[in-house]
């Protein structure tokens, strides 16, 4: 029969334990909640009521359920009131020789049958056990922040832990609401393990001012709709924890470089900016713990400062090009008022993006998305042409033909021949070099990239790339055009991968290379990030939508100009491509889509 857990006990009341006592006494439990001193007993107290009022005043909690909610909670300083629980979580600072301390104390005071959790993110689960006399019961139940929130819980079991521990677990996971992956013991399991890399790379892109921290999480949000951008995880995480986990797993995990902290996050640690926690870490806060962002010295300003840049008047855009992008820019454009003049390779291809885009514009009308007049006029701004001469007038010329590097050039080699000066030429490309197209030109200052994502008219984003030539008015001029297009634009270096698909596809890698090593099944790990990151797809769902050859392309660009041995492409990737197993596009991928 199933243990009954009725009363557990929760040590530390930070980020995570504060979060985790909610969990308990919002399901029927009671809980003894512990820690080290009277006034941080008396923070977790504040958590706690913080977290349930805003639960009351958003509608998710009832006011007599919150006050039942506080009476099942019992505080105290010192692990002693814990003698008689059924069930010890232990949530302090990540570090080994605490948790031992800690565990080897919790042995000492509770009960034998007792069953002693550690909530580590990283920490060897069966080093913590063995500083008790019963490893057999210990195991690790891994909550995700904010953990009233996040659904997933993975449950780690040691090479000891008893399989009826694991079990009871498992069913008071499910009491709890949460869904729960069993895993093994390895440094970061499933989500941290994925995660971690792709955080630290992001602090790396701040550190080395490659993007804004503003750009870099609005990129991951709006590119990936992720809930929220790295940076600002990293703040909810605490800097310090964050540090923390680094750290073993790069010790733990095979001296991954891209594990080891990037060395502001220790800088940032040392000068007590924490994150949300302290008030202060990427981002400035109302006031510590607070959830609310408030202005500082690097916020930028609300005022349009592209015009300042001297960003230049745009009326006109050409734009080259017959394939899926091109043919959802051409409606972006024509639909946010510019005049737009498409040049295709012959009347044909005209013909058909011309049909392309009259279909989308339909669709929008019977959504009721866009008034029929707003279609009309939006198609009657278009000009279809299929000669590079008619771009002579235009003030912006948006490329976005097939994606290699000798056809690019040369297209922007006639257009240097063909357009007025001063006219700003962009191109779309996702994985060339800009400053490569640029040198076509005898006008580099004049080039920039436009990353557009697909679908171009839905996707909020658009990556606005700077090359090291690309002049100060150029780069206003394309965040000006984002804005009036109702884009976010955000600006980054001339590196592979711009900021979304350099932190984005080595934690697609990672994932394949994690279910090559068979640590876990595709299953688990698309559960792992959707329901413990708030991912809106797992990444074997995202690699089968965009195609693992696509995938496949981009990871070895990535691998080839930063030479990071940890973005090597994983050989299940490469074995998948080569056998024809492309994803949704094949019907089979890493799944098989055949029948749906
Ligand atoms: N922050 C996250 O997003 C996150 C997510 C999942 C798991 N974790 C893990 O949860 C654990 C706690 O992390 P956190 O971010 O909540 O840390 P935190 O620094 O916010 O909180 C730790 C708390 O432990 C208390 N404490 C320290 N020594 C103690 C002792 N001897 N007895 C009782 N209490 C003591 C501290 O006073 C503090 O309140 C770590 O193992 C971490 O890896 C963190």
């Amino acid at each position: 029969m199933a243990r009954d857990f009725s009363t557990v006990g929760v040590v530390g009341l930070g980020t995570m334990g504060a979060g985790i006592v909610e969990v308990f006494a919002r399901n029927g439990i009671d809980v003894v909640a512990v820690e080290i001193s009277e006034p941080a007993l008396e923070r977790g107290r504040v958590t706690l009521t913080g977290s349930t009022d805003r639960a009351v005043a958003k509608g998710k909690l009832a006011a007599a359920d919150r006050d039942a909610l506080h009476e099942r909670v019992q505080f105290a300083v010192g692990l002693d009131a814990l003698h008689s629980v059924d069930l010890v979580i232990e949530a302090v600072p990540e570090h080994l020789d605490l948790k031992q301390r800690i565990f080897a104390e919790l042995d000492r005071v509770c009960r034998p049958e007792t069953i002693l959790a550690t909530n580590t993110s990283s920490l060897s689960v069966t080093e913590i056990s063995v500083a008790t006399s019963r490893p057999n019961q210990v195991i690790g139940i891994h909550f995700f922040n904010p953990a009233p929130v996040m659904k997933l819980v993975e449950v780690v079991r040691t090479v000891v832990t008893s399989p009826e521990v694991v079990a009871d677990v498992e069913a008071l996971c499910a009491r709890l609401g949460k869904v729960d992956v069993t895993i093994n013991d390895r440094a970061g399991f499933i989500a941290n393990a994925l995660l971690f890399g792709y955080l630290n790379h992001a602090v790396g892109m701040f550190e080395s001012h490659y993007a804004t921290r503003e750009d870099i999480d609005a990129a991951m949000k709006l590119g990936c709709g992720l809930p929220m951008g790295p940076l600002a995880l990293m703040d909810l995480i605490g800097l310090d924890t964050a540090y923390e986990i680094l750290d073993t797993m790069y010790r733990r995990g095979g001296r991954d470089r891209r594990h080891a902290p990037v060395p502001l996050l220790k800088q940032m640690v040392t000068a007590g900016l924490l994150g949300r926690k302290s008030g202060r870490g990427f981002y400035t806060y109302e006031r510590p713990g607070s959830p609310k962002v408030v202005p500082d010295e690097t916020t930028p300003l609300a005022t349009d400062t592209a015009l300042a840049d001297g960003a230049r008047a745009i009326t006109k855009v050409g734009i080259v090009g017959s394939g899926t992008m091109a043919t959802g820019i051409i409606e972006v454009f024509a639909k946010a008022g510019y005049e737009v003049v498409s040049v295709t390779r012959g009347v044909e291809k005209s013909a058909t993006v011309c049909e392309a885009v009259k279909t989308s514009l339909n669709k929008g009308v019977v959504r009721g998305k866009l008034a029929e007049d707003d279609r009309d006029a939006a198609l009657g701004r278009i000009t279809w042409s299929a000669t590079l001469d008619h771009l002579a007038d235009v003030d912006l010329v948006v490329e976005a033909v097939i994606e290699e590097l000798s056809v690019k050039k040369a297209l922007f080699a006639s257009l240097d021949e063909i357009c007025k000066p001063g006219v700003v030429l962009a191109t779309t490309t996702s994985s060339l070099p800009v400053i490569d197209v640029a040198m076509a030109t005898q006008r580099p200052a004049d080039v920039v990239g436009l990353h557009f994502f697909n679908p171009a008219p839905v996707m909020p984003l658009v990556e606005v790339v700077r090359t090291i030539r690309t002049s100060p008015e150029t780069a206003a001029t394309a965040r000006a055009v984002c804005a009036a297009l109702g884009k976010t634009g955000v600006v980054c270096g001339d590196r592979s991968g711009f900021i979304v698909n350099a932190l984005l596809f080595p934690y697609l890698n990672d994932a394949v290379k994690m279910l090559e090593a068979s640590y876990s099944t595709a299953d688990d790990i698309d559960h792992a990030m959707k329901l413990g990151c708030g991912y809106p797809m797992g990444p074997f769902e995202l690699l089968d939508v965009v195609g693992l050859d696509v995938s496949l392309a981009i990871q070895r660009e990535l691998y080839l100009e930063l030479r990071e041995p940890g973005f090597a492409p994983a050989p299940l990737l490469e074995h998948l491509v080569t056998a024809g197993y492309l994803g949704r596009k094949t019907r089979r991928g890493f799944r098989d889509h055949s029948h749906r």
